[in-house]
């Protein structure tokens, strides 16, 4: 090439990657041999359950399921999601029109806004948020409002806020409840106020619901439960952390089939399905997921009432989270999020993710996932204690 390769406009209009520094201290700390406790990455350490596993092994051996899975999810899958809703949310979903299968919810939240936006539309996404909210919508060519999520508001958008005209150029609004980073969960009030908002502005509502099943008292909710939310609303679901499965990739969207099938639409023309066997091990979570994820639940509802209460011992005020694996630190006065994990980690050599990776509002944020065992939680807790800020 006689020239220098420049990048797209689209990738040159990211933000920076935030957690580059972090990720560059990490890995220098690992080098210099130093004990590492990584609370940074929301990825379960403990391993998939066992009938999964062996759901997968059995369904290697099927030779026709060696071939492309052209069918936008197995029928079989989209049975056993239409199943699983109906006993865990009381909803009747149509399989054929209403369910489709994403290799991992990340593929679909990331292709969504290609289904629904128009350059110049607005999305409007919370701040602090899952990264691939924002970078998708971009993706699109929209324009990016941004939500403030504030403690002050249990880390709900304040939908009054938003104005007018804002909403009559929105056509997509994301959502996360439960919620990563804050663990912030959303009542049925706040989802009937988003659909009829919806409705009376004409947008649609991506719910992000990686963590629905990570609850610990309340179960969380479905947005679909609100009338009328299926005719504006998709749901994203994952397996991933409901049963330690973030290698395996499969999630899955549900709801209005219109929207639902702009999203196949983009796929069709993106992928070719996901590994049969993989679906086929996805079907065999979902049926037995009354079986499955209790022990999971109790497993992180241990560990997070021994992190926190170890934490509320060495003087920092943190709330229990409700949900998610993720426990939402506040970072004392005056000190930047970025400044507190680079000192937890160079002088503790502990892991945790600043708030500021996930948005501007959360730089008085850092955040840590519960993704090691107990007595390594406690060991963190007590290095952390010792620093003085
Ligand atoms: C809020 C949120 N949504 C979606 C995902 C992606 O999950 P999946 O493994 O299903 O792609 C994650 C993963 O960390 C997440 O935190």
């Amino acid at each position: 090439m006689s020239h220098a390769f420049v990048k797209s406009e689209r990738l040159q209009k990211l933000p920076p990657y935030l957690f580059a520094e972090i990720d560059r201290k990490k890995k220098a700390a690992i080098a210099a041999g130093k004990d590492v406790i990584n609370l940074g990455v929301g990825d379960p350490d403990r391993p998939t359950p066992r009938p999964i596993i062996e759901s997968l092994q059995k369904n290697v051996e099927v030779p026709s399921y060696h071939q492309y899975a052209l069918d936008q999810g197995a029928p079989e899958l989209r049975q056993s999601i239409a199943d699983f809703y109906q006993r865990r949310y009381g909803i009747a979903l149509d399989p054929a029109s209403e369910i489709l299968p994403l290799i991992g919810s990340k593929e679909g939240l990331a292709h969504f806004p290609l289904a629904v936006l128009n350059p110049g539309d607005i999305s409007l996404v919370p701040d602090p948020c899952y990264p691939v909210y924002r970078s998708s919508s971009m993706f699109a060519g929209a324009d990016v409002y941004t939500m403030p999520l504030v403690p002050e508001l249990g880390f709900l958008p304040d939908l009054d806020a938003i104005p007018a005209d804002v909403y009559a150029r929105a056509r997509l609004m994301f959502l996360n409840y439960p919620n990563n980073p804050t663990a912030g969960m959303a009542d049925r009030a706040f989802f009937e106020k988003v659909v009829a908002l919806a409705h009376q502005y004409d947008f649609v509502i991506a719910q992000d619901a990686a963590y629905n099943e990570m609850y610990y008292d309340e179960p969380a909710l479905s947005i679909l439960e609100i009338p009328g939310a299926k005719d504006v609303a998709v749901e994203f679901h994952s397996l991933s952390k409901t049963f330690n499965m973030t290698g395996w990739r499969v999630g899955f969207a549900v709801g209005n089939p219109a929207i639902v099938g702009a999203l196949g639409q983009i796929k069709a023309n993106t992928d070719s399905g996901i590994f049969t066997a993989i679906q086929m091990a996805a079907k065999t979570a979902l049926d037995q997921y009354e079986i499955l994820t209790p022990p999971i639940r109790d497993m992180y509802r241990q560990r997070r009432d021994a992190f926190v209460d170890a934490l509320g011992k060495a003087g920092w005020k943190v709330k229990s989270p409700q949900s998610t694996f993720y426990v939402w630190i506040p970072c004392p006065a005056g000190v930047s999020s970025a400044d507190m994990a680079g000192r937890i980690l160079e002088e503790a050599s502990v892991v945790l993710t600043p708030g500021l990776g996930f948005g501007r509002t959360a730089d008085g944020f850092i955040r840590a996932a519960l993704t090691v065992e107990t007595p390594r939680l406690l060991e963190a807790v007590d290095r952390i204690a010792k620093l003085k800020f």
